[in-house]
Order: C-alpha cells, then structure tokens, then sequence
C-alpha cells in the first residue's frame, strides 16, 4: 500500500468485517473454532493461540506502520523479545546489547538468557566503532539497538549498525518503542527486526501490555511466527483491540507529545535546579544530528540529572502532582520517575546502572503551560 502514516494507522488490516459490516474489527473473544470437516477449519482458524481475527488485525496494522512483511504480537514486550531470542539466538551464540537499555530487557540477558548459554556484551550503541570491537565474529548472531535509550536517550545511528551487524553475519534488532513508527522505521534504514513495548505508545493509553515484533523479511517473519505459536506468549483478543484503538491516532498523539516535550526540554534547559537535560531534540545532545537523520521529530522522553544530587531527583518526583509518579511511558498522561529506584532497579550493580540523580518524564499531551507549572513547582 502506499498510503500515507494515518490513513495505514486507521485502515490497514482494519476493513469493515464481511458479514455485519462493522467498522471496527470485533473482538473475536473466543478459544477456538468450528471446523466445518475434519482438517478443514474455516478461513484457517482453528485454535486462538494459533490464530485469532482481531489479533490479525492488529498484526497486519503494525506490518504495515513499521514497512516490514511480518507482525506479530505478543503479550508483553518481554514476551516479544524473548521469543525472538530463542528463534534466532541458540546455545553458544553471543548477542551485543546497548550499555543503557530498559532494565528489563538487560535482566532477559543478563538473568535469563545467559543461563541457557547466549553470551552477551555491552556497549555503547551511539558509537559504531565500540559496537564493531564488542562484535565476535562468527559468534555474534545479534546486535540489539534501542534507540532513543531508556533511560539516558542515547541515539544509535540505525543504517550504520545494519552494515556493521550484516558485515558480521549478525542481525541488526531494533527497539523502536521510544520513537514509535510515527517518528521512526527502522525496517526502512536496514533493521531486520522491530520490537515494541506496545504497552507505551503504540497502545498509547496507559490500559493494556502488550508487545510486538515486526519482521523485515518474510522468511525470517515466518520463523517468528512458527515460535509465537510454539511458545505462546500471545495477547487476547481484548488487549489486541485496545492496542488497535490506541494505533489510530497515533500519528496526532506523538505530535502534541513532541510539541509538549520540545517546549518543557527548552524548560528545563538552563534551569538553575536542572544539571545536564538529555533530549535528542536538544541541538547540543550528542546524537542530535543523527537523530535528525532518522527520526521525524524527537520523542515525548526527556531525562535531566536533578542539581541537587540523588535526594533531590527523589523529592522533585515526589512533588509532582500532575506529572504523575509511576513506572511505563507513552501514555496520553504526563508520568514522572527515578528510574534508579523504579525501572532500572534491576540495573544496579551493573554496567548499565543508571546516574541517581536521573529523572524521567513521559510527557503526555495535557495543556503544556499547567505541565510547566507543576514542574516549577515539583523542583522545589
Ligand atoms: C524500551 C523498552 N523495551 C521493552 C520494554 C518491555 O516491555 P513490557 O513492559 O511491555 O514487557 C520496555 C518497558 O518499559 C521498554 O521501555
């Protein structure tokens, strides 16, 4: 299809259903399915952890916003990475991961998958060079980039690791949970794989978990695919819609997100209570140009070192009122943390252990002065 962004947001995979003409895809709250004959189920739904209409519908949606040939999705962004790595990563296979990642995603490595013998290093992912030497030839079948980074915004250039990865033989996997589809495809600039925390802002309303991964090519799409429903780490045919829901404005929500947070980074920016802001959209961020580059518009994620050290950074998120103090991002509200205490706790001790004075904010796309405000307020 060569239809724009919105209109593939609202239409793809989402055509009025045959029978009623409903407009929006129901949700097909059932288990299985009646076969019309032994071995010939009907339109190929036989069992929904298999198969299931609406969560097609989303799947074909996110294929289509991420420009790859296979979507698929999973019960939580977890759930989505890890049945990646155990369809293209085995026993004795080395993967490269970000220096500064969802702590989650570090834990699945660091916790989970090195136990069943996928070795894994660390490095730093706005620098190619440091990513080339982390690379084992011949071992490495992976190299995992997010891009922006949670929690610190670091910017990897996309289309330069996918020749670093291809060179070595390895896949490049992209998290584009940060960017969202709206403001970034990596699929487009050489990715072979896109993961979502589709809990953030795909979904974009704070009301369902869910992931996904998006295939670049079919055969690889296939494999993934083969091990969704083989390990069954599947959403229900409920979170599927919610998600679907949340797609159609994506385009518009990650707008006002970007509007809200280019004029609260240029805040905090100078702001004698404020140490270093890391906002790519920020011209001196490191990875500003790149971001540029690649990236639409810069996000709704901005993080600041409190100057007042770790007990300010806790106070400030303690003060926040209208920012609200949780863990997750990419909703429609503002959200403030400490992601040393809260998200990235399982970082600690780690080389991806986070600065204490950082702070965190999704921002949301409520009136931007009264953001502002609380913000003043909440530094002390
Ligand atoms: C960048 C990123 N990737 C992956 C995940 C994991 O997703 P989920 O919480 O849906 O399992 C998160 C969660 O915060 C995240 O921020």
């Amino acid at each position: 299809m060569t239809h724009g962004f919105e209109t593939l947001a609202i239409h793809a995979g989402q055509d009025p259903e045959a029978r009623t003409g409903a407009v929006i895809p129901p949700i097909y709250q059932t288990s299985t399915y009646a076969q019309d004959a032994v071995g010939a189920p009907r339109l190929g739904y036989e069992y929904s952890r298999s198969g299931n209409p609406t969560r097609d519908a989303l799947q074909e949606c996110l294929a289509a916003l991420e420009a790859g040939q296979v979507g698929l999705a999973f019960a939580s962004g977890l759930a989505a990475e890890d049945t990646l790595l155990r369809t293209v990563c085995g026993p004795g296979d080395h993967v490269v991961i970000p220096d500064d990642a969802y702590g989650g995603t570090y834990r699945l490595f660091a916790k989970v998958a090195e136990r069943w013998g996928l070795a894994y290093t660390p490095a730093k992912v706005s620098d190619a060079d440091a990513v080339r030497a982390a690379i084992r030839p011949g071992v490495t079948t992976v190299v995992w980039v997010e891009t922006p980074t949670n929690p610190l915004l670091g910017i990897a250039d996309i289309a330069t690791l996918a020749s670093v990865a291809h060179d070595a033989g390895a896949l490049l996997v992209v998290d584009n949970t940060f960017a969202s589809p709206y403001l970034q495809q990596p699929i487009t600039l050489g990715a072979d794989v896109v993961v979502h925390s589709t809990t953030k802002y795909v979904g974009g309303h704070s009301d369902v978990v869910g992931g996904a991964l998006v295939a670049a090519d079919a055969e690889l799409g296939e494999r993934l695919r083969y091990h969704q429903n083989a390990m069954g780490a599947i959403n229900g045919p409920f979170d599927a819609w919610l998600t679907l829901r949340g797609i159609k404005t994506l385009g518009v929500r990650m707008d006002r997100h970007c509007d809200n947070a280019e004029r609260i980074a240029a805040y905090l920016d100078g702001h004698a209570k404020v140490g270093q802001v890391l906002y790519p959209g920020l011209p001196t961020h490191p990875g500003h140009e790149v971001a540029a580059k690649q990236m639409r518009r810069f996000g709704g994620m901005i993080s600041f070192r409190a100057a007042g050290g770790e007990e300010h950074a806790v106070e400030t998120c303690n003060r926040a009122r209208l920012f609200v103090l949780a863990e997750s991002l990419g909703g429609v509200e503002s959200l403030i943390e400490h992601p040393g205490r809260m998200t990235h706790a399982s970082a600690a001790g780690s080389p991806l252990e986070v600065p204490s004075d950082l702070v965190r904010l999704s921002v949301g796309i409520e009136t931007v002065e009264d953001l502002l405000a609380d913000l003043e307020q909440a530094l002390g």
